[in-house]
């Protein structure tokens, strides 16, 4: 498990934390510390804090925490070694050769190795003679050139129960390995055995941002149900946390992104020469997703689907990107049912056109008023301000608020002063709405929101109340231990969190070994250790003595004494119900 210390402080020591957490998100300089907005949750207002001086991070809104590692394991969703060796990577080191349990990422790998193997399979079936039908499904039915069937490594998957294993087979992959990387699937049937998972479908490869085959969606080459079988979560692949062709469009050199449904809609726009396209993996688009997309773009052209679903899904994505804070446009794909249908009827310069003239998503929600109401009537007129003030009052930005009076004050020609006083009152009302929410939220969540991490906090307060000044404590003061060390004792944890984490930290302190965040981050996942660095930062709330300590210690023993009181009343009032039933007995 535990890579060496010498290992460790040599990778801190390389690491440029401030140069390491800008490739992912923008820093700005505060004091000795660099804010930014935080790339695990949803916020406007930075408050996730990298502090170069020790290499860690803490987000004051989400409780995110801890050392380098922690950040890459969050970030990338790696394991602990994993993220150690990609780090040790960045700056040149090499891992250790063992002490440490890496047979997470070598599964990984193996996966990796299998799907890039299985790709190479699809592909060369593909340009057989014998699969000529399935080249020009690609070639003719769908307009693609040789190029771009190449460039996205395009396969087919044989009508056959067993072509795929027997070749993975024969180039040294286990069954098991195949089962795992999703490739082939378990008959449901007693003593079933295993088959190929993709028969019969054209094959498109999803390649993650670094460049590894983790998925594959498979279509139909006619009309038969389900048109796609995918992947299913493997260790390598989440289809909620996945981006289609992302590996492509992150290194196009444009800092936005057209987002749409279909990975055919994706592969038709790249070979239009919209290299910025990209597509979700067969599901709604999730938190997960945008956040991976804002780390690559400023602006997102929505260009989904017309349909009504397409239209409702479309819904959902402004919010989530607008939540975000990013720019958006939104295509509305007339004359065509997809992306990949315009382009195939219209051309490419259609869709340019599309993307230059698209309106953004606030001209969008007005214009979709506009179609709700009769504007000719005074009536209708009303109503139609009343909608676009509501929606200009959530518009953040004065300026893009000022267009949009402007416009429609001429449009409808109404005086302008109106629409904006009525606009002044409906943000104000919101503003005091949000607040008073804002409020009741954060006490509804103080009182009853579970602690995920440390589930017995919450009935024993001020226990884990002196656990947690006690781990405090000894973290920042390392030598605190020599005074207390005949005192402290796991049996005094009353929460099993703080019980672990008392017992890393206390376990390196009996060694003589110093103890900081990173010493322990590979024990815990990195939710837990956003906790533990929350602790670890509290050392501003005590003075620091060994006294505090002690205290903190003395309550434990109470909290000790009275559960046990507690419970030896217990005992005695089942004592006195017990004399009292035979009472009733005899007398009866
Ligand atoms: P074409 O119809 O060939 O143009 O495919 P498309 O890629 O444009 O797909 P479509 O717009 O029909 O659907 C959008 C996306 O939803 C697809 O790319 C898939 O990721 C997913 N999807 C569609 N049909 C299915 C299905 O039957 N099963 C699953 N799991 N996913 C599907
Ligand atoms: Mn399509």
């Amino acid at each position: 498990m535990a890579i060496s210390d010498d290992f460790l402080t040599e990778l801190r020591s390389r690491v440029d934390t401030e140069d390491v957490i800008s490739s992912y998100i923008n820093l700005k300089r505060r004091g000795k510390n660099l804010i930014g907005l935080c790339p695990f949750h949803n916020e406007k207002t930075p408050s996730f804090t990298v502090y170069p001086e020790n290499g860690s991070f803490y987000c004051f809104g989400c409780g995110a925490g801890g050392d380098m590692v922690t950040f890459i394991r969050r970030i990338e969703n790696l394991d602990y070694v994993e993220a150690v060796k990609l780090l040790a990577d960045r700056v040149g080191m090499k891992m250790p050769e063992d002490g440490y349990d890496d047979t997470l990422s070598r599964k990984r790998q193996r996966i990796h190795e299998a799907n890039r193997e299985a790709a190479r399979f699809f592909h060369t079936q593909l340009l057989k003679s014998e699969n000529e039908f399935a080249l020009s499904y690609f070639t003719k039915d769908r307009a693609l050139s040789m190029n771009t069937v190449r460039h996205f490594g395009l396969g087919f998957a044989p009508n056959s129960w067993n072509m795929l294993l027997n070749h993975l087979q024969s180039k040294g992959f286990s069954l098991s390995e195949m089962y795992e990387a999703n490739l082939i699937r378990k008959s449901e049937k007693e003593n079933g055995g295993y088959y190929d998972a993709f028969r019969n479908r054209v094959v498109i490869p999803i390649i993650g941002v670094r460049g590894n085959i983790i998925g594959f969606g498979a279509r139909v080459l006619d009309d038969t149900k389900p048109k796609y079988l995918n992947t299913n979560d493997t260790l390598v692949y989440k289809k909620s946390k996945e981006v289609f062709a992302l590996n492509f469009a992150k290194s196009s050199g444009e800092r936005r992104l057209i987002l749409c449904e279909g990975y055919m809609d994706v592969i038709s726009l790249h070979q239009a020469g919209f290299t910025y396209a990209v597509a979700g993996c067969g599901t709604a688009l999730t938190q997960e997703q945008a956040q991976l997309i804002s780390r690559y773009a400023d602006e997102v052209i929505l260009s989904y689907d017309s349909d009504e679903a397409g239209q409702k899904a479309l819904q959902k994505a402004i919010s989530i990107f607008s939540q975000l804070g990013l720019k958006i446009k939104v295509l509305e794909l007339k004359g065509g049912k997809d992306p990949d249908d315009i382009i195939r009827k219209y051309g490419k310069e259609r869709f340019k056109a599309l993307i230059d003239g698209a309106a953004n998503d606030l001209e969008f929600r007005i214009l979709a008023e506009k179609e709700k109401y009769d504007i000719t009537s005074d009536d209708g007129k009303v109503r139609f301000l009343t909608a676009v003030v509501d929606i200009l009052s959530r518009e953040e930005n004065p300026i893009e608020r000022e267009v949009y009076v402007s416009r429609i004050a001429n449009e409808l020609s109404v005086d302008k002063t109106a629409i904006n006083l009525q606009l002044k009152q409906t943000i104000e009302k919101r503003r005091r709405a949000v607040e008073k929410t804002k409020f009741g939220e954060m006490q509804k969540s103080l009182r009853f929101q579970k602690d995920e991490i440390n589930p017995e906090k919450r009935d024993n307060i001020r226990a884990a109340k002196a656990e947690e000044a006690i781990i405090t404590l000894l973290m920042n003061n390392n030598e605190f231990y020599n005074s207390l060390k005949n005192e402290l004792s796991e049996d005094l944890f009353v929460t099993d969190f703080n019980r672990r984490v008392f017992s890393a930290v206390i376990n390196r302190l009996k060694d003589g070994k110093f103890v900081d965040i990173e010493h322990i981050s590979g024990m815990f996942n990195p939710a837990e250790v956003g906790r533990i660095t929350q602790m670890y930062m509290n050392r501003k709330a005590f003075l620091n003595t060994v006294e505090e300590c002690r205290d903190c210690i003395a309550v434990l023993h109470r909290e000790k004494e009275a559960k046990a009181l507690k419970n030896q009343n217990f005992d005695d009032d089942s004592e006195w119900l017990k004399s009292f039933e035979s009472l009733k007995e005899r007398k009866q």
